[in-house]
């Protein structure tokens, strides 16, 4: 009890003194931390080992865990959840020399108990706030239950969805990317670490994991400098930026040196010229898994190339546990790297205030009080609805009529008497896991708060409608045997919503795909049901952006949903009958086929550029297909509709210091309320290397009544107009660029100004 107290106590002293004050008192005792430890249990610190109750890597079998931990041996384990099983393992560590507390980390990645849309999905909302919101509420839950640590935010840019963890990250853009990395930091750590809702951020993979050769997961990366400082880095430079107490190394090589030995990436770039504070962990095995590389000889090499890169901490690998003693012993890694990275561990662990209550983050009723909890599915229910993107909404068979928003859409329904006759077809109809997505592991038992689409539906429709269901087929069919069943219940139905996809394990770590085309039969059960004349709205759930060019051709309505978390269902609901204006916009191009990957908004014109989609003529294009993507990054439309005025600018030459205003009026000019992402891109034209054709510097989400109209102002400088000129140096040039605004990359106004001296 009179330890608690003075624990206390120094936790009140510790919050009143001034910041830089508390850093070097945390210094202090860090350092008379160290200052007691012997050698083998810094490497402890060093050592991270997963828990017995679940795994998300290959698992090493090992029944000695509890007693490595008392012994000092280990500093970090992750996928221990649940305050009794915290609580345990920290009692046992208690038991150890130096009493230094363990740190828990897990995956958290879209939500813990109450599961958020999948961090793409997310993205489509381009709500900043809101996905801060649900890091934040994610960091609660998973706080509650013991975890100190989530192994999120995923910053990688993909321009690849065949690469399986796209699904994971805020999608291909830099600028989108950085600010989604931010938010989602801010949210997990809260008001810092120290508050015993923060989770520790952990800024992954480092570096350009997203960029595996072919989309093929811990694939080779290879790339130049150039694009790397441009594309791939700058999301974690803003997670580092904003604070990330953690970063993860990557599984993949980086131009022939894997990214956990590189020196390069961490030590030079990260914990130097970034000024990283933090600690990086290894990803699962990656230090052992340089063997398989091809860079180290055996665990011995792996352990020495890794801690001297600046990987702190080995997650699973069991090369630092193994062989750093020996190492140091040996002279083959410094003393001052070992205490490096030991001192960044502890820092951590007194941030978190860990050293003065190792058991802070055990709190049963706590824990409880986050189960179930109201306010939390009110968020993700919210963020689900955001995440939703209307690819089209085309008059229904040129009747004169658009299928959604289904209420207050007269031609779609029974009149007098007679009820309306909807029919759900799909595999997914019925589906409740679905709904959560690929890394949702504790969720657990959930099922009474997960709806099925079917039941969304029919809370919205009846009484007045009768529901009709087919399955059709399954996911991955190849039998058309259900088909005639779907037809004939399409044939008896008003209108038709077809609920289509994925599996949602087909998206995750270790799920790339060569064919991302809709699976199965289920384009062809498209065009059966389409066959029948009838209304057909298609929804398509799915963790990667999916082919479907039948669909997108002939389908009047469609809805991409992703994966929506624990509401998914009645989100997607109120979409469709319109008690929610869709405002997504997609965070990713969407290509036609598997041969245009990777594909990207913000590309090089080439010296042979197409000066349209069907110009072939000895121009940088396919002689089978046109340039474009299905969907462009930025595109997602609502049920109103918004006209831009042209751009008009304060000025047409900016100097170093001034301030270039773009004003536009958005104009909401249909029939409802809604909400429209305002999309700012710019085109240098001439550089001293080349520059993209687009590259969004900005956006405004903007909130219209019907018939209401806004003037937007984008404000850029100078600063905003650099990029990486030969030698890697961060500048702008003078010239003349182009500016865009609009509703998609691919719908824009355009105006010119140029930078002079
Ligand atoms: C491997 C994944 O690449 C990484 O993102 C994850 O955090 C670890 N496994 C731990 O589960």
């Amino acid at each position: 009890m009179k330890k608690k107290i003075q624990g206390l106590l120094l936790i009140a002293v510790l919050s009143a003194l001034p910041a830089a004050a508390q850093r070097k008192n945390i210094d202090q005792k860090v350092d008379s931390v160290l200052k007691l430890m012997t050698l083998e249990e810094k490497v402890g610190q060093m050592n991270q080992y997963n828990g017995d109750w679940a795994a998300t890597g290959p698992i090493t079998k090992d029944g000695d865990k509890q007693n490595q931990i008392r012994q000092g041996k280990i500093g970090s384990m992750l996928n221990v959840t649940g305050v009794d099983h915290t609580r345990t393992l920290q009692e046992i560590a208690m038991q150890s020399r130096l009493k230094i507390p363990l740190l828990f980390g897990q995956d958290v990645i879209h939500g813990y108990r109450t599961i958020f849309p999948l961090p793409l999905g997310e993205a489509a909302s381009w709500d900043i706030e809101a996905i801060e919101r649900s890091a934040r509420v994610a960091a609660t839950e998973a706080s509650a239950v013991g975890i100190h640590w989530t192994f999120a935010p995923m910053v990688d840019i993909a321009r690849d969805p065949r690469w399986g963890r796209v699904m994971e990250g805020a999608g291909e853009d830099p600028y989108l990317g950085s600010l989604i990395a931010t938010a989602r930091v801010k949210g997990f750590q809260g008001k810092g670490l120290g508050n015993v809702d923060a989770v520790m951020a952990c800024g992954k993979h480092f570096a350009a994991y997203g960029a595996a050769v072919a989309g093929r997961d811990y694939n080779s990366v290879d790339m130049s400098l150039r694009q790397l400082h441009e594309v791939y880095l700058p999301p974690f430079k803003a997670a580092a930026e904003a604070g990330a107490a953690t970063f993860m190394n990557s599984f993949n090589d980086l131009n022939g040196i894997p990214a956990t030995g590189n020196k390069y990436l961490q030590r030079d770039l990260l914990k130097g010229q970034w000024k990283f504070n933090g600690f990086v962990v290894s990803d699962w095995g990656s230090v052992g898994e340089m063997i398989n590389h091809g860079y180290s000889k055996d665990n011995y090499e792996a352990a020495m190339q890794a801690s001297n890169a600046g990987s702190d901490m080995d997650m699973e690998s069991r090369s630092y546990i193994q062989h750093l003693v020996k190492l140091v012993k040996e002279g083959k890694v410094k003393m001052a790297v070992i205490d490096d990275a030991v001192r960044r561990i502890l820092k951590k662990k007194f941030e978190m205030g860990l050293f003065d209550d190792p058991f802070r983050y055990c709190n049963e009723q706590r824990e409880k009080a986050q189960w179930n909890n109201e306010a939390n599915l009110q968020a993700s229910y919210d963020m689900a609805k955001k995440s939703i993107v209307l690819l089209k909404n085309d008059p229904v068979n040129n009747l004169g009529f658009r299928a959604l928003p289904l209420k207050e859409n007269p031609a779609m329904w029974m009149q007098g008497n007679t009820s309306t006759k909807i029919a759900l077809i799909g595999p997914l109809v019925k589906s409740v896991k679905d709904h959560l997505g690929f890394w949702s592991y504790d969720w657990k038992d959930d099922t009474a708060r997960i709806k099925t689409l079917w039941d969304a539906v029919k809370l919205k429709a009846e009484p007045g409608a009768e529901l009709l269901y087919a399955k059709g087929s399954g996911i991955m069919d190849t039998s058309r045997a259900g088909f005639a069943e779907a037809v004939n219940v399409a044939s008896q139905s008003n209108f038709v919503i077809m609920y289509v996809g994925e599996e949602r394990v087909f998206t995750g770590e270790a799920k790339s795909k060569s064919n991302i085309h809709l699976p199965g039969v289920q384009e062809e059960l498209i065009k059966a049901v389409m066959a029948t004349g009838k209304p057909v709205i298609v929804i398509i759930g799915a963790g990667r952006p999916l082919i479907f060019n039948w669909t997108a051709e002939h389908v009047p309505a469609i809805l991409y949903t992703w994966w929506l978390g624990t509401r998914g269902a009645d989100a997607i609901a109120d979409v469709l009958f319109g008690d929610y204006n869709p405002s997504g916009k997609l965070p990713i191009s969407f290509p036609r086929a598997e041969g245009q990957i990777p594909i990207y908004y913000n590309h090089y014109n080439t010296g042979r550029p197409a000066a349209n989609d069907s110009d072939m003529n000895y121009v940088s294009a396919y002689i089978d297909l046109r340039n474009s993507p299905q969907y462009a990054f930025g595109h997602g439309l609502s049920y109103t509709k918004f006209a831009y005025s042209d751009i008009t600018l304060n000025k047409k030459t900016i100097r170093p210091g001034d301030k270039l205003e773009a004003k536009m009026t958005v104009t909401n000019a249909g029939k409802y309320d809604g909400e429209e992402v305002v999309q700012l891109y710019i085109r240098d034209r001439v550089g001293s290397v080349v520059r993209p054709v687009k590259e969004l510097k900005g956006f405004q989400k903007v909130w219209l009544k019907k018939g209401e109209r806004k003037v937007i102002t984008f404000t850029l400088t100078v600063e905003d107009l650099r990029f990486y000129n030969e030698q890697l140096q961060y500048v702008y040039e003078p010239g003349e660029f182009n500016l865009y605004i609009g509703g998609s990359s691919a719908d824009v106004k355009e105006v010119s100004f140029q930078i002079v001296k």
